[in-house]
């Protein structure tokens, strides 16, 4: 089936959320990937995957629950972290990455509760 004409242009319009403006309204919503690295670093597999959905169009990312809180554990194994200030500058230079692709993205920030694995720390 194909887009109607004015649904096409109305995915292509530009909007913003506060101060942010979004290109377009392909907007990929937070999915937990398993695809970063043991420590909560980015790493080349969710880099990828990420970039593949900026060069693919989306207007806007946001990304898996990302931890912020090491003492009860990931929420899944493989979680993007934000728990230490030694991951910022790594996750900060992916960022630039899908920026510079035109893309904006969001942090999903997660405390799992009850749902942590502390024994996968
Ligand atoms: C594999 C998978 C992982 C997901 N992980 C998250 C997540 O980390 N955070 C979240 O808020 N939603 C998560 N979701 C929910 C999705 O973001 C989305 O809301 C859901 O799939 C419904 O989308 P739909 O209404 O377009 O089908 C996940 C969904 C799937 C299928």
């Amino acid at each position: 089936m194909t887009a109607a004409p004015q649904t096409a242009r109305t995915l292509a319009t530009p909007f913003t959320i506060n101060t942010v403006e979004i290109p377009n309204r392909l907007v990929m919503t937070p999915m937990g990937s398993d695809l970063a690295n043991p420590d909560g670093t980015v790493g080349p597999r969710l880099l990828k995957y990420w970039l593949e959905r900026a060069e693919g169009g989306c207007g806007l990312l946001i990304s898996e629950v990302t931890r912020i809180n090491d003492e009860h554990g990931p929420g899944t194994p493989n979680q993007l972290s934000v728990t230490r200030d030694e991951l910022v500058p790594q996750l900060a230079e992916a960022i630039e990455a899908v920026h510079a692709r035109g893309t904006k993205i969001f942090l999903q920030l997660q405390h799992p509760g009850n749902q942590g694995h502390s024994a996968a720390q």
